[in-house]
Parts: structure tokens; C-alpha cells; sequence
């Protein structure tokens, strides 16, 4: 939620308009995590002077904004740090003032963009307007722009570092963030910050990097130069004491952290530039050579270098959160190709993703699942089998689909492991305080690895000494970074905010985990060889099923497409393909739809089925197919026409009812092939309808705030 974006040149010369097209191009792959509104945050014409840009709605209305001012885009900076943001709401309808950056006063003495949610910024507001400062926006932002200038000012004219001055700020913030901020006090600087929500720092230079340790405590270092700020006193009841600043002698404690520097390998300056990201995506277009931010660091940038400090514990000496204080930060090179993040010849990213399908399901199976001997094979849980064979249970974590992978393959992961497996929604984990054992097994889905709850309900397993497996899409994500091991399920950038080919990758991984899990069972070889060589044939059966798409475009605009509500039937392995699939037409066609267990129907639902109540019913073959063909009775009965997703030879299907036909694959394959035709659906209801498929109104793709 929310795109964080930063672009900082130093000895490279460029002018105005680059700079604005660097950031609008920044913002434009993020857009995906929040789109009510964007804004740029650049350098003025004057000394110390910065110029905000803030248009409400679409990264395009920005740009378009940037280009009509009467700015003089044609002025070169040698030099310069730039700041950028597309927003997501939580605090404040999108609206100008609501925009990011947001400032601390007029002057622009601190600008700041920010990914997250600050929990206490009601506290840290009334605090900071009883002391006069004056706030503009609804914001929780604007709480830490102005808290930065408060710092600032109390210390009357003193030299501080930048890097000073948001240690301290950082200190009296509750909940998630991920900051950049820009300063009139500090030109050419910039600060980035961390803790909960994903950020990178590109770097793109001619020259090697040196890595350097140092260690703060150090004299010589830019913390120890400045006084930190003073022991003024400001502690407030209210605010939990607001910038409770230690004195000198607690100083010490309070920066008892580390810098690391990436410099160039002669210490001599030298052109490079940096980017700052919420994701890889936005950087990938200038460098392939990215840092990934923990929590708790805090990256400065001045002068071309780029040192990374820990704020790692309180003045109780307590780690300030449970995030991972790694000892080494280094720079990685991405394996993404800028191809893989744009559309090629689709109109939206969502059908790409659909269509790329055949694709990605290989490529989660690649030097993986041996085919000839009927092996599988994951690296990432090799060390750790012996202790999962061992669990007591295993417990499924996720969210949205991520969550309805897990429904899917829990039957499948029980019968081959015999291991009991329980789902849950990571949003529901903490709340519920589900009970966690040392001996659990905890899975965590995520194509993001991002998503607010399940980092939580991921720590929350940690903290409680179980072995936490994640299965991510982004390499290098909190989720990724934070499990003990785990699988990536490799489907590629998925951009559109409709996740599809993560669903299909996702429970390809987790039948991989099972299949593993299971190699040594002689009685279930059979079994095994039929459900991989099920696999096998899938990328072709996909292939397949999306031939079918003429006929779903025309059931979107024909017989669906002044439908009000739809309604999603099937039962066993079925079921998560009707959760899936209502999700899926619910978020972007924006149309009520309801997954459906065909066995609850007699228990309430039935009331809904009349001949204007839509419904889909699910009825490839399987052991459950007769329960199915009671449910279509029950509807038709009821005067409901049911559209039915059956298998393409399925003789038994009345003659006059409309089917949606796909081949026949293993019961445990089959919703891999049954979701694809009602993607297909809410696609082109959504299409009809005139919504924009990649940027469903209210949602952002990566939920990173609770
Ligand atoms: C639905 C969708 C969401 C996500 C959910 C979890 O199409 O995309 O329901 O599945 O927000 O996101 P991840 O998988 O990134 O944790």
C-alpha cells in the first residue's frame, strides 16, 4: 500500500525534466500499490528551495501536472536528491492537501513520503499543535514532518545530522512505516528509513563498491560530531514523552548501532546515482544492483555515499522491534528482466498474467519436479525435512488468495503427509491469539512476502519458537528474508492488483512441499506418479483452457452481463476455486459474488436461488461428483439455469445447460485448471463494465499496513 520512490544523482548531470520523468516513471510501476493520488517532491530554483507537485488520482495526472507548470524544466543539477509517492489512503480522502510529500511548514524545511501507518500520530499531533505548530492535512504523515522540524528547531541553531535527527524522530513512532525524507536544512541529502513496510536502494555506478564497516561509537563518525538532540524539556504525558531526547550520557546507548558504507572502492567521489524503491520493479529500468533495507535501518545518502545505520535498541536495551538486525547488507543483483514487469502486447497486466500461466506454473516447477523419475526436489527445504516430518501439525497462514491456496491444497497436503493441517487468516491469527507450539510447522503464503498480517501472524509463530516456512513471489521480501526456509514459488512480477498466476504457482509449491514431504511412502507411490505426471501435463491443459476465452467474453457481455450478483457452487477440492473465483469477479467487476460450498446450500443459501439468481457451479469429476449433481438438482428445482464448469468429454450434463468445458486433469490438479475460466470471467465483466482492471477502486496490491 502505497509506492515509495527516490531518485538521487550526484557528479551525473541532469536536467529538470529528467529528474520529473525519472520519478513519474518510479511511480508509474508502483502504481499497482496505491493510486488515489501521487506527488514529487524536487528541488526549487533557488538555494535551499523545494517544489512540490500533487495531483489527485493517477501517476498520468501528475505528469501531466509537472509538464504544464511554468517551472523551468531545462535547468541542469549536478547534484540533486528528489522524493516521490503514489498513495493508497488510510488517513484523509485522497485530495492536494492529503497528497505526499507531505511538508512540515511553508518553507519545506522537511518533506516526507511514507508507506505505512503511524499508530500514534493523533498523540504526537495534539502534542505538537499545543505547541504551536500548525497542521494542514489529515494525514499521520504530517505528524512526522512536523516532529522532524520540532526536533530540528529545539536545537536552537546546533549542529545536527540529519541521520541525528530522524534517529530520534524514529524513536517516538508506533506502527509501520517506510520513510524517505528530503530537508531545505539538509540540500543533497536524503534519509530512508524502515521498520514494517519493504524498501530497496538501487545503485547504478561505473566504478566497484567497497563495503565498509564502522561502528558508531567510533569518534570520527557524523553522529558522535553533532550533539544529538538536547535534553530539552519536552516530555508530555500525552505523548508517551515526546522526543524523551537522553542526555549525553545516555547518548551513547542510544547510538549504539552500526554504519555500514557502500563507497567507491578508491574513496575517491564519483558519479552515481541511487534510487529508492518499495519495490524492485521501479529501479529495475536503471539497475539491476539493489540493497535491501531491514528493519530498523536507516540509510543515508549524501555526497554519493550511502551509509546504513541500525537503530536497534531502546535505552532498555530491548530490541525496538522483532525484525531482523542482520549483520550484513549487501548489494544483490536482480534477476528480473524489464520485460517480465510490462505488458507486451495485452491491454492489462491482469490478462497478461492470466495468459502467462502455461508459463509460470514451469517455471515454479523447474529443476524441481524431475518428470522421468518422478522426484521432487526443493533446495530452500532440504535442511529442515527431517524437523517438518516431525511437526505435530502443520498450520496454513495467508491472506485473500494467498489464503485460498492454502483451502486448496489442505486435503491433498493431509492425505500424502498424514500430518493434520489447519488453515487460518493471517488477518484473523493475532487477533484470535491462535494457540502455537514449538513443534508446529507454520506455512506462510504470500506473493508479496508484504502483506501486513502475515508478517505478523509470521513473527507472532517465530516469537513462539516454531519452524516458519514461507512461500513468496519477491525474492527478498520481509516474508522471504525473515522464515526460517521455505519455496519461492517463481511466477514472475505479478503487477496486476487481481492476483492469478501467484494462485495457480502457489498451490503448484505447495503440493511440491507435500509431494516432498511424502517421497519416502512406498504406499503412496502410485499416487504420487499419477498427481506428477498430472503435472506434467498442466502447461498444455492451461494452454487449453485459455482457448476458451471467446466464449467466456461472451457470456460476460451476454447472459452475465447485467447481473447484479453471482453465486459460485462446488464442494471438496472445489471449494477453494468457488472462494477464488468469487474474489476475483467481486474486486474488479465490483459485481456481489459468493463462493459456495455445494453442502451448505440446504443450510441458508438455498433461500437465494430463484430463475434471476445467476449461479455457477463447479462439476468436473471426482469422488464428490453424485453430492454435486444433488446440489444442481436442488437449484434447478428452484428454476435457477446454472452455467456449468464441467470436464470437456462430460456426457452427462443435460443438453440445454450452458457449460464452460476443461480438460480432465488429477482431482487434487483440477481447481489449477477450473479457477482459469472464471479469471477469464471477472476479467471481461470487469472490461464490460468499463473498470480498470489493474487498479480496482479502494485496493492496492500489497497490504502492508494492518
Ligand atoms: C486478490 C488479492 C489479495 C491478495 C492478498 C494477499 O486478488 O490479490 O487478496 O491475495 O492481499 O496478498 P499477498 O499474497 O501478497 O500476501
Amino acid at each position: 500500500m502505497c509506492g515509495i520512490f527516490a531518485y538521487c544523482n550526484f557528479l551525473v548531470e541532469k536536467d529538470r525534466r529528467t529528474i520529473c520523468d525519472v520519478l513519474c516513471n518510479g511511480l508509474q510501476r508502483l502504481e499497482y500499490r496505491g493510486y488515489d493520488s501521487a506527488g514529487i517532491g524536487i528541488d526549487g530554483d533557488g538555494k535551499d528551495e523545494i517544489v512540490l507537485f500533487k495531483e489527485v488520482g493517477k501517476v498520468a495526472g501528475l505528469r501531466k501536472l509537472v509538464n504544464s507548470s511554468s517551472i523551468n524544466m531545462s535547468k541542469t543539477f549536478v547534484s540533486q536528491v528528489s522524493i516521490a509517492h503514489t498513495r493508497w489512503a488510510t488517513h484523509g480522502p485522497p485530495s492536494p492537501i492529503n497528497c505526499h510529500p507531505l511538508r512540515s511548514d511553508p518553507k519545506h524545511a522537511f518533506i516526507v513520503v511514507h508507506n505505512g501507518i503511524v499508530t500514534n500520530a493523533g498523540e504526537l499531533r495534539l502534542v505538537l499543535q499545543k505547541r504551536g505548530y500548525k497542521f494542514e492535512s489529515e494525514t499521520d504523515t504530517e505528524a512526522v514532518a512536523i516532529l522532524l522540524k520540532y526536533a530540528y528547531d529545539s536545537q536552537q541553531g546546533k549542529s545536527v545530522t540529519f541521520t541525528a535527527l530522524v534517529k530520534a524522530v524514529l524513536k517516538e513512532l508506533e506502527g509501520s512505516f517506510a520513510f524517505v525524507i528530503k530537508s531545505t536544512h539538509y540540500p543533497n541529502e536524503i534519509v530512508t528509513a524502515r521498520r514494517g513496510s519493504p524498501l530497496l536502494i538501487g545503485v547504478k555506478t561505473q566504478k566497484k563498491l567497497k563495503v565498509d564497516f564502522v561502528d558508531v561509537e567510533n569518534p570520527g563518525l557524523d553522529e558522535t560530531k553533532a550533539d544529538p538532540l538536547s535534553p530539552v524539556a519536552l516530555n508530555s504525558t500525552t505523548a508517551g514523552g515526546l522526543l524523551a531526547v537522553p542526555n549525553a550520557a545516555t547518548n551513547a546507548k542510544l547510538l549504539r548501532s552500526q554504519s555500514r558504507a557502500f563507497m567507491s572502492e578508491d574513496g575517491m567521489p564519483q558519479p552515481i546515482e541511487f534510487f529508492i524503491a518499495s519495490d524492485a520493479s521501479a529501479v529495475i529500468e536503471h539497475t539491476k544492483r539493489v540493497l535491501y533495507l531491514e528493519d530498523d535501518d536507516i540509510a543515508h545518502i549524501a555526497d554519493g555515499e550511502l551509509h546504513i545505520h541500525r537503530l536497534r535498541k531502546n535505552e532498555d536495551g530491548h530490541p525496538i522491534t522483532a525484525g531482523q538486525a542482520a549483520a550484513t547488507r549487501s548489494i544483490e543483483t536482480l534477476e528480473l528482466e524489464l520485460a517480465e514487469i510490462m505488458k507486451g502486447n495485452f491491454d492489462h497486466f491482469m490478462q497478461k498474467e492470466i495468459y502467462e500461466q502455461p508459463e509460470s506454473v514451469v517455471n515454479t516447477m523447474r529443476g524441481r519436479v524431475n518428470f522421468d523419475n518422478h522426484q521432487v526436489t526443493l533446495g530452500g527445504l532440504r535442511n529442515y525435512l527431517p524437523i517438518i516430518r516431525r511437526g505435530r501439525r502443520i498450520v496454513f497462514s495467508g491472506c485473500g488468495t494467498s489464503y485460498h491456496s492454502c483451502i486448496a491444497t489442505r486435503a491433498i497436503f493431509e492425505e500424502l503427509t498424514e500430518i493434520p493441517v489447519s488453515v487460518e487468516l493471517a488477518s484473523d491469527f493475532l487477533d484470535r491469539k491462535t494457540p502455537i507450539f514449538r513443534d508446529d510447522i507454520c506455512v506462510f503464503l504470500s506473493q508479496s512476502g508484504e502483506t501486513a498480517d502475515t508478517i505478523l501472524a509470521m513473527r507472532y509463530c517465530l516469537e513462539r519458537g516454531a519452524l516458519c516456512l514461507g512461500v513468496v513471489n519477491t525474492v527478498g521480501s520481509t516474508i522471504s528474508r525473515e522464515t526460517h526456509c521455505g519455496v519461492h514459488i517463481n511466477a514472475g512480477p505479478e503487477i496486476g492488483v487481481a492476483s492469478t498466476k501467484a494462485y495457480t504457482s502457489q498451490f503448484i509449491a505447495l503440493l511440491m512441499i507435500a509431494l516432498v514431504l511424502s517421497e519416502d511412502r512406498i504406499s503412496l507411490t502410485e499416487r504420487r506418479n499419477q498427481i506428477i505426471d498430472g503435472l506434467h501435463a498442466l502447461p498444455a491443459q492451461l494452454t487449453k483452457v485459455l482457448a476458451g476465452d471467446n466464449a467466456l467474453q461472451q457470456l460476460a457481455t451476454g447472459t452475465l452481463a447485467s447481473s447484479r450478483s453471482l453465486l459460485i457452487l462446488g464442494r471438496g477440492l472445489q471449494y477453494a476455486t468457488c472462494l477464488e473465483g468469487a474474489l476475483k469477479i467481486k474486486e474488479i467487476s465490483y459485481m456481489h459474488s459468493e463462493g459456495i460450498l455445494a453442502g451448505e446450500l440446504k443450510h441458508g443459501p438455498l433461500a437465494l436461488i430463484d430463475e434471476n439468481m445467476p449461479v455457477i457451479i463447479i462439476m468436473t469429476r471426482d469422488s464428490l461428483y453424485p453430492k454435486v449433481q444433488s446440489a444442481f438438482a436442488q437449484i434447478t428445482a428452484r428454476k435457477a439455469q446454472p452455467i456449468v464448469i464441467c470436464n470437456e468429454d462430460d456426457e452427462g450434463i443435460p443438453k440445454d445447460v450452458r457449460t464452460i468445458r476443461v480438460p480432465k486433469t488429477v482431482d487434487c490438479l483440477q481447481g489449477l485448471l477450473n479457477i482459469v475460466p472464471l479469471q477469464l470471467l471477472s476479467y471481461h465483466l470487469a472490461i464490460n463494465n468499463g473498470f480498470d482492471v489493474d487498479f480496482p477502486r479502494n485496493l492496492a496490491k500489497s497490504v502492508t499496513t494492518e
